[in-house]
């Protein structure tokens, strides 16, 4: 299937999201979105991160329910299945067994220093497992097994790619030529959205206040309401400032919902108080969305197609990563019978 892709020298992107929480616009504009673009010009793989997604506790049942509705959100989004290769992490041994093997190449040190596990083991302090830690190897073990060339990612996996570079190099350099050394790829500047609770934070998907984030999939009075209640700065002007985080984080998502300019957004609401604003927001946030969950519904409710397409997916992805896998178990060493 990759075959024809791969001749005509297309170069390899890879990306992932981790089924932990309902996606929100941040994910939609920050990473889905933006693979749309992709798909035409790259040979694209798009997993769904589940192996990753136990690395902080997850009830089993909401987990199997995300990771069902983050493969329909990929799709609903536009990622077309016979274009890329859309697939889910656990359904492809090979993640797992690289990321062992990549394990004994990534030093102790090295991941003591990746940002996201002090975070995360701050937060967690009650399991700071063995998993949280090593879990920049499994993601590097992700980007490797394709080849990847590039991985679109937002700023805080920056470090993450830092780390599977190193670990690819330090493989090569010990053995021989293996891995394609990959690089990162940012979104453009100004998709960073922020929380409607507290503009200084990011919009995370995981926050406790429902308020604080609005998911690809809620329904347009809950949208129009959160942006209603959106926490703003003092003052009424709907202009950029620097002390306007909440009001600078509106413009920046009714920007990147319409194709406007910053500038051109002030203009447009010239005039107008913060209440007019936010209810523009809002609709066309709901109104953009409404055909993504028009789709994803119709998918939610076809389990046999989603899954004939999850092992599609599988299969597709396993035969290219099995490649690199059997590679890697020669160079180390391993035994290999036929
Ligand atoms: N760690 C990424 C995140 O939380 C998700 C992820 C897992 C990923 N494997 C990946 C991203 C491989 C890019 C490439 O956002």
């Amino acid at each position: 299937m990759n075959q024809p892709q791969e001749l005509q020298n297309k170069k390899t992107i890879l990306s992932a999201v981790q089924p932990s929480g309902i996606l929100t616009i941040g994910n939609y504009l920050g990473a889905i979105r933006n693979w749309n673009l992709l798909q035409e010009q790259y040979n694209c793989y798009f997993c769904v991160a589940d192996l990753h997604a136990i690395t902080v506790r997850q009830v089993p049942a909401e987990l199997r329910k995300r990771t069902y509705e983050a493969f329909a959100v990929y799709m609903a989004c536009g990622l077309d299945p016979e274009k890329n290769t859309l697939f889910v992490q656990s359904h492809v041994p090979c993640h797992a067994e690289l990321a062992w093997v990549l394990n004994c190449y990534t030093m102790f040190g090295e991941l003591s220093r990746m940002t996201q596990f002090k975070d995360k083991s701050a937060r967690h302090s009650e399991n700071i497992n063995a998993g949280l830690f090593t879990y920049p190897a499994l993601m590097a073990a992700d980007i490797l097994l394709y080849g990847a060339d590039y991985v679109p990612v937002g700023q805080d996996q920056l470090q993450h790619i830092e780390l599977a570079r190193d670990v690819a190099n330090r493989f090569n350099n010990l053995y021989s030529d293996t891995f394609v050394i990959p690089e990162g790829l940012l979104p453009k500047a100004g998709a960073k959205v922020m929380s409607l609770a507290d503009p200084t934070k990011k919009m995370s998907k995981s926050d406790e206040n429902p308020m604080a984030y609005v998911s690809i999939l809620d329904p347009k009075d809950v949208i129009v309401k959160k942006f209603k209640r959106a926490v703003t700065d003092s003052g009424s002007e709907v202009k950029r400032g620097e002390d306007k985080a909440g009001i600078n984080n509106l413009i920046t998502i009714y920007s990147a919902f319409t194709g406007k300019s910053p500038e051109e957004v002030e203009k447009e609401f010239e005039g107008q108080g913060y209440g007019a604003f936010k209810l523009a927001v809002g609709e066309t946030v709901a109104d953009t969305l409404a055909p993504v969950q028009d789709k994803f519904n119709a998918l939610m409710g076809d389990k046999p197609y989603l899954e004939s397409l999850m092992k599609k997916g599988s299969e597709q992805a396993y035969r290219r990563a099995s490649k690199t896998l059997s590679k890697v178990y020669r160079k180390v060493g391993f035994a290999q019978v036929k």
